[in-house]
């Protein structure tokens, strides 16, 4: 039934692959490995198949070619015992509507296989862990969408999965909630969940995931630690110059022979975004090579590289919309 794997890779693909009907290759030969207890993100823009890789994962999607083993199953040959393995918290609500907040959990357990006794004990500790414990008997349409959120997460490791799939958790959640949910899976991990989840939320992939794969297109473009993908980019300073001028082309090509340090300079819709290793006086050198080129500087931003940087590098595109 299992396939012979390392055990501490909890997921594994090979060449992954989702063409949908109409052609639309969704997800393109991915092969990935997520370790045992880490938190691992697939980051990439809207229409990317972070969606769609994760449906595969979980049994959802059935893949055009490849494969795909979780928790040493593979989810084509055995989705039934691979679902016994998953917990799932998926991009749109799925709380049973008709059911309380506390209900959702119970009735979730005993379809787990839980006694009556025991699904209730673990729903009221879930309730209490996820900080929902007062809004118990009330319906889940009365939840906020950051506690229906954590409902559904409570929900997902009920059963204590080998792996928690999160799609998109904090779309759409106001900033406290995110934090909130960021505390919670960052509990969670420090229980030993292993835990997948997708975002188009650079500052998320950042902050919580320990490694991460950033895809477009339906393909992996890097896949590592935060630390090391921004490392890689080469630079320790970005500086954002913004100008009305014509021809930014040239004067991100002058920026770029003339800034001590420059490691790269690209036009961008407001400017130019300069790459700079080692910051110190350049500021002034920029200023400098504006005042020579006769260009006008509305605004300057000096930042650290963030996965943004990392996006933009490897795709020529922002990250965000
Ligand atoms: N059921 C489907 N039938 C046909 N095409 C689909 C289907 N689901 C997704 N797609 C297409 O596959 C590609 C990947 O979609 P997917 O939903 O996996 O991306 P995503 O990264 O999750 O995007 P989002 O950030 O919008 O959630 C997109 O081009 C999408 O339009
Ligand atoms: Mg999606």
């Amino acid at each position: 039934m299992t396939t012979s794997t390392n055990p501490d890779e909890v997921i594994v693909t090979e060449n992954l692959t989702k063409v949908y009907p109409g052609d639309i290759l969704a997800v393109d030969g991915l092969d990935l490995s997520v370790h045992r207890g880490e938190i691992f993100g697939l980051l990439g823009p809207n229409g990317a198949g972070k969606s769609t890789t994760a449906g595969m994962l979980t049994t959802r999607v059935l893949p055009t070619s490849g494969r795909a083993i979780v928790g040493g199953v593979d989810v084509v040959a055995h989705p039934a015992q691979a679902k016994r393995l998953i917990g799932v918290v998926p991009q749109s609500n799925t709380l049973d509507r008709a059911l309380t907040v506390y209900e959702n959990l119970y009735f979730h357990g005993r379809f787990f296989g839980m006694s009556a006794k025991q699904s209730k004990a673990e729903s009221l500790r879930l309730l209490e862990q996820f900080r929902l414990s007062e809004r118990a008997s009330a319906p889940v349409l009365a939840l906020s969408g950051g506690m229906a959120q954590r409902l559904m997460v409570a929900r997902a490791v009920m059963h204590r999965p080998s792996i928690l799939f999160l799609d998109e958790p904090t779309a759409g959640l106001d900033p406290q909630s995110r934090i909130a949910l960021w505390e919670i899976l960052s509990e969670l991990h420090d229980e030993g969940q292993t835990i997948l989840l997708t975002t188009h939320y650079m500052e998320e992939a950042d902050q919580l995931c320990h490694r991460l794969a950033i895809i477009d297109h339906g393909r992996m473009l890097a896949l590592d630690t935060p630390e090391r993908l921004k490392a890689s980019v080469g630079a320790d300073t970005i500086v954002t110059i913004s100008t009305d001028t014509p021809d930014r082309e040239a004067f991100a090509t002058r920026l770029r022979s003339s800034i001590p340090g420059a490691t790269g300079a690209v036009p961008i819709e407001t400017g130019v975004r300069l790459e700079v290793q080692g910051s110190h006086g350049v500021l002034p050198a920029v200023v400098a090579v504006a005042d020579e080129a006769g260009v006008a500087i509305s605004d300057l931003r000096l930042d650290e590289p963030s996965l943004e940087t990392v996006f933009i590098n490897l795709t020529g595109k922002d990250l965000r919309e």
